[in-house]
């Protein structure tokens, strides 16, 4: 086609033929498929999510080598964001000695690259995950990791699946659950929002067990809570993310918990303004009353309402009708 981009598009494609051949094979791609295969990913897998391999720093950059002996523009190699330059203009990879996870276009096309360190040792100089900067074709913001798969999956399952990391969306997809789509790393964007609701009308968010996790999904649910999505969120037990369930469980344990664990997000946050507080505590138990109250007045089904009444009231021996008298009111200041 005529799009000025059409360049940097077969660059990616160029670029993620190369790592994926480098990963499955060549000597040099050995340790990140070991690496791979250790954390359970099948060569199916692999190759659904063409995976890669920037290899460590040699004599010569892979990428430098192979895009300027094929004559490749350097303008639009710096332009790519596949590449740092130095302070003589000289071009390096930017990518070396990491797992190449490509990211895709909604159209299926990579427009950029994470690279995963192979061991655990991040620094501040060398994080665990590297990401391509913005580019012509690289909006961050904008961009969900698998969202080009994800989306097909949602036509048929009827809902997208939130996850925090790339490597949960790829377990999750060998499980079976194939409409995972994650964010870059940064936090989830109101962009983010706008193009999940294109897209389907019903999100699930499952995020790592952990309080970082605990913490993105009540954000996330803030920021998704005026879009017309039907939202549902899933717990996974202490200390595990979904890939780490999937590993521990196996993939049909995965689908069963997902499919039994999900609660509403007023379920979601009736939990989660619980935390660090000691209920016991009268005080701070009448404190958290009122805010779950104030949770359950923004919710608009009666039948649903009730049903979070008649639970705090059995928590914590209230009187049901009191509740709803509170929760009347509340809501009748809020509107
Ligand atoms: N991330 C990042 N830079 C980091 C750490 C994390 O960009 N230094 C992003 C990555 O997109 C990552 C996500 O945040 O997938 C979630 O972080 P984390 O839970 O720490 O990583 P995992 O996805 O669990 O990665 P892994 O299992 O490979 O350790
Ligand atoms: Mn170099
Ligand atoms: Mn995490
Ligand atoms: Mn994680
Ligand atoms: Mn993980």
């Amino acid at each position: 086609s005529a799009s000025p981009n059409t360049p940097l598009y077969r660059l990616h494609e160029e670029a993620s033929r190369l790592y994926h051949h480098v990963l499955v094979n060549t000597v040099a791609g050995q340790p990140a498929l070991n690496y791979l295969t250790k954390r359970g990913m099948s060569r199916e897998l692999i190759g659904q999510f063409n995976l890669g391999f920037a290899p460590a720093r040699g004599e010569e950059d892979l990428l430098v080598k192979y895009f300027t002996q094929k004559g490749i523009d350097y303008q639009l190699m710096r332009a790519s964001g596949l590449f740092t330059e130095d302070q003589t203009g000289q071009l390096h990879d930017r990518f070396f000695d990491r797992v190449i996870y490509p990211i895709k276009n909604a159209n299926g096309q990579p427009i950029a690259f994470s690279g995963r360190l192979l061991t655990k040792k991040a620094t501040e100089n060398a994080p665990k995950y590297l990401n391509s900067p913005e580019t012509p074709i690289f909006n961050k913001r904008r961009t969900l990791f698998n969202l080009d798969q994800a989306k097909k999956a949602a036509r048929k399952e009827g809902h997208l699946t939130l996850f925090e990391g790339f490597m949960d969306v790829i377990s999750a997809f060998g499980a079976g659950v194939r409409s995972g789509i994650a964010s870059m790393g940064t936090s989830f964007t109101d962009e983010q929002v706008a193009v999940i609701a294109r897209t389907t009308d019903k999100l699930t968010i499952c995020y790592d067990g952990d309080a970082a996790g605990q913490n993105a999904i009540n954000r996330a649910l803030t920021m998704l809570a005026a879009s017309r999505l039907t939202l549902r969120v899933v717990q996974l037990p202490a200390g595990m993310d979904p890939d780490e369930y999937v590993q521990a469980n196996g993939q049909a344990k995965f689908q069963e918990y997902l499919a039994h664990a999900e609660e509403t997000p007023t379920a979601f946050r009736l939990h989660f303004l619980k935390q660090g507080l000691n209920l016991a505590n009268q005080s701070e138990l009448l404190h958290y009353v009122e805010a779950a109250l104030r949770e359950v007045a923004k919710v608009t089904d009666p039948v649903e309402r009730d049903l979070y009444i008649q639970q705090l009231a059995k928590d914590y021996h209230l009187n049901p009708a009191t509740l709803t008298g509170q929760v009347q009111e509340l809501a009748a200041t809020a509107a």
